[in-house]
């Protein structure tokens, strides 16, 4: 029978349940029959290898990804050339596009020589329609595209492939539902994102994601416990709540839980020892929250708070809402109530309009805020955001000669905050070991590292250890 003969496409959809994640499960099982008649005509495995571009959001969708395909029998495979490559994309910046049209141009010539190695592109860069129609004329080779609303329907689309000639399309300009249970794998054993809100509001002036990710909707609190319960069942020790604007979590529900109480409820899971979250936006982070985190001995003392610019004038220009001042006020506040903790950002250089005067400013908060690092992106012009129309954008020369500027402001400041750190014992969670150093990674609670002799079955444990020297950005330190 032939894969391409409609009545057995028909035959399959007919029999699919309507309901998520059911019918998911359903074309999983139908992709695994498929599968194994591949892998009976090649006398091999097939595997499968998943890239992911941007952000903690991507990474955790990417986890679903692996475990759809986990679930239909692909081996994980750590290289390109894998049978069938997922690339989840990123838009953010202008430069995480120009990288994946490169390396997709890589993978169709691979499949010059492998026809049947199958090629997906999903997340944020195929939410835009020019990404999609480039794809379509340029790189015809590659098998499915799908966007960020529909990620846990990728054995499906995987099935409608296997049924076509060629490329499947399948982006949709908004969310449907919140399809809850869907198969995970995750990277670590000991770690794990979970996503407790999608999409956002804020619109701020340069960001892309609101429109590839389109608006807030929050998890119901009850599946976020039940997912870090069953995590902690399989050993997970520290999760990280996920969402682009944590503050406004529970706004979409009616059930009154607000972020602090669900950062409550979640430490309440036995077996979960650490929580982190990202990320809050300053101008609404609220006392609750900040009293929680100081009173809760789970919640990391780490507060990724972005600062994006410290000059007034630019945050009101990139609808940020707060002011310079306001900030600083804030850091003030949070700092004062959490001894100890670590305050990151992430800084734009660039945007549109930016004086001498502004970069000042900028430096001049990221001095006074203290913060632990901080990450720092040159402006990049999104098409279809306020700020692409903007006049005075800032030249490039000029824009790199002001972030090597703001680079070294960054580094002293993380230095200095860092090395306040050295002679302390601290908790870290072990997670990677070098075995021809004999040296495990630890994260401390903080966020940074710390490398000290140790045995590899410590990797996943909580130990104490001694920050014995600072080398800048981490420490080398002993058991205690
Ligand atoms: N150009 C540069 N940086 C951007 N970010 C978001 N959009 C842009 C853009 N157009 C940065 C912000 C955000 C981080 C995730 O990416 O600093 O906090
Ligand atoms: Fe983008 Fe602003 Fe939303 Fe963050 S808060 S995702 S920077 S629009």
């Amino acid at each position: 029978m032939s894969l391409q003969n409609d009545t057995y496409a028909e035959r399959v959809r007919s029999l699919a349940p309507v309901t998520e994640p059911e019918r998911q499960y359903y074309f999983i099982d139908v992709c695994r029959g498929l599968l194994l008649a591949k892998e009976q005509a090649a006398g091999r495995k097939l595997t499968m290898h998943i890239a992911t571009f941007g952000c903690q959001m991507n990474a955790k969708d990417s986890e679903t990804l692996a475990g759809i395909l986990s679930e239909i029998g692909y081996e994980e495979s750590d290289s390109e050339e894998a049978d069938l490559v997922v690339y989840n994309t990123c838009t953010v910046r202008e430069n995480a596009n120009t990288r994946v049209y490169g390396r997709i141009g890589y993978l169709g010539n691979r499949k010059k020589l492998h026809p049947e190695k199958r090629i997906i592109l999903c997340g944020c860069m195929m939410q835009e329609p020019q990404a999609v129609e480039k794809i379509r004329k340029s790189y015809r080779f590659v098998d499915v595209i799908f966007g960020t609303h529909n990620i846990y329907k990728l054995a499906e689309l995987l099935f409608e492939r296997e049924v076509s000639d060629g490329l499947v399309i399948d982006v949709w300009d908004k969310a449907k539902e919140i399809v809850e249970s869907l198969p995970r794998s995750n990277k670590y054993g000991f770690k794990a994102g979970i996503n407790i809100m999608y999409g956002c509001n804020n619109f701020c002036s340069y960001c892309i994601v609101p429109y590839v990710r389109g608006r807030e909707r929050s998890r119901k609190a009850s599946d976020i416990v039940e997912e870090a319960w069953h995590l902690a069942k399989n050993g997970v020790k520290e999760v990280m709540l996920l969402g682009q604007n944590v503050n406004s979590y529970g706004k979409t529900n009616d059930d009154g839980v607000t972020f602090a109480k669900l950062l409550r409820m979640v430490s309440e899971v036995e077996g979960i020892e650490r929580i982190r979250f990202m990320t809050p936006h300053p101008k609404d982070l609220s006392d609750e929250l900040i009293e929680e985190i100081a009173v809760n001995d789970k919640v990391c003392k780490h507060v990724h708070l972005p600062l994006q610019s410290g000059s007034t004038k630019v945050l009101k220009a990139m609808n940020r809402h707060y002011t310079k001042e306001q900030y600083l006020a804030l850091v003030e506040k949070i700092k004062a109530r959490i001894p100890g903790v670590a305050v990151t950002t992430d800084i734009i250089i660039g945007f549109p309009g930016e004086t001498e005067e502004d970069v000042a400013d900028t430096i001049e908060c990221v001095q006074k805020a203290g913060f632990m690092s901080a990450y720092t992106f040159l402006y990049s012009k999104r098409n279809g955001t306020p700020a692409a129309k903007m006049e005075n954008q800032v030249s490039d020369e000029v824009a790199s000669e002001r972030f090597q500027r703001l680079l070294k402001a960054v580094g002293e400041v993380s230095a200095q905050e860092a090395r306040k750190l050295t002679g302390q014992t601290v908790t870290v969670l072990c997670e990677e070991y070098k075995a021809e150093e004999g040296l495990m990674t630890g994260r401390m609670d903080n966020n940074l590292l710390v490398h000290f002799p140790a045995e590899e079955a410590l990797l996943g444990s909580l130990v104490r250890v001694n920050l014995d020297e600072c080398k800048g950005f981490y420490y080398l330190g002993s058991r205690a």
